[in-house]
């Protein structure tokens, strides 16, 4: 199929396929692809809080197309094919697997409150945790057991997204270390890929500081999403730093990606 050359579709005659909290999905320009928009709303405490923060969307949809594109790369498979412009990328149609898969290396949120660990604690190994996606029931955590006996992975497709998470976790984990951040935790949500009759599990939704928990190696300062969770103000700026040290010029309207900036301990 060529990506390269997709229909023009006008905004007003789009087919909106599902809205989210923070993003839009629309009817892609070929059978099987999407159009991803990322908004600028902002929500937390099962949208209990709610906020529209300027310029949050555009960060994400260019923090996110850098981590996708540099798992493509690597051989992780994503359903991202590329950006299309400030707020929106083409990607691939999945059935989206209703687990929300957290892994984390430092305790924080709901491990700390959960189990009495203080924050900023490293944990003694990575560790990869389940929460069932369902916003009426706040998407509550659950083990592989509830995931094989409901259905909504089999144990086979379990093992795959395990896999994938820890690699997604050592590329972003060695991505942040080198410019000068810490990865404390993050969620991914995979999904089913068809191509012709073979299956398999990829990445999917979004990888931004939205969904990640992000600090500062120096500083410890808070660069994700935590910073309006705790109203603690400057998402903006914590996020533009974030894409700055990741090589993404953010503003304008074609940065270039020069690459990651190397900051010396
Ligand atoms: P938690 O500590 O609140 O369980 O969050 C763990 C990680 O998952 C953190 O990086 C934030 C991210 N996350 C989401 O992306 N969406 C959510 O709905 C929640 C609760 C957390
Ligand atoms: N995204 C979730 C919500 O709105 C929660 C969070 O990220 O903290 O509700």
């Amino acid at each position: 199929m060529d990506f390269k050359t997709p229909r023009y579709i006008p905004m007003s005659r789009r087919r909106r396929i599902y809205e989210g909290k923070a993003k839009i999905l629309y009817e892609g320009p070929e059978p099987g692809t999407l159009i991803q928009h990322f908004k600028d709303d902002a929500t937390a405490f099962n949208a209990k809080k709610h906020e529209v923060i300027e310029g949050k969307g555009v960060l994400n949809n260019r923090i996110s197309e850098y981590i996708f594109q540099h798992l493509n790369d690597i051989g992780v498979p994503t359903h991202f094919i590329r950006r299309l412009n400030m707020r929106e990328q083409l990607i691939r149609e999945v059935e989206i697997i209703p687990l929300e898969v957290v892994v984390r290396n430092v305790a924080a949120g709901s491990l700390a409150t959960r189990l009495g660990i203080d924050e900023g604690t490293q944990l003694p190994r990575s560790i990869i945790e389940f929460y069932y996606k369902n916003d009426k029931l706040s998407d509550p955590m659950v083990s592989e057991e509830h995931i094989t006996a409901f259905g909504w992975a089999s144990p086979q497709e379990i093992d795959d997204i395990m896999a994938l998470a820890i690699r997604v976790n050592d590329f972003l984990s060695g991505l942040f270390l080198g410019v000068g951040i810490r990865l404390v935790d993050f969620k991914m949500e995979t999904g089913r890929l068809w191509e012709n009759d073979i299956m398999r599990i990829v990445v999917a939704d979004e990888i931004s500081p939205d969904s990640c928990r992000l600090c500062d190696i120096k500083t410890n300062d808070k660069m994700d999403k935590d910073r309006f969770r705790r109203d603690m103000g400057g998402l903006v700026e914590a996020y533009t730093e974030v894409a700055k040290r990741l090589g993404i010029v953010a503003e304008g309207e074609r940065p270039q990606g020069s690459g990651p900036v190397l900051v010396k301990g």
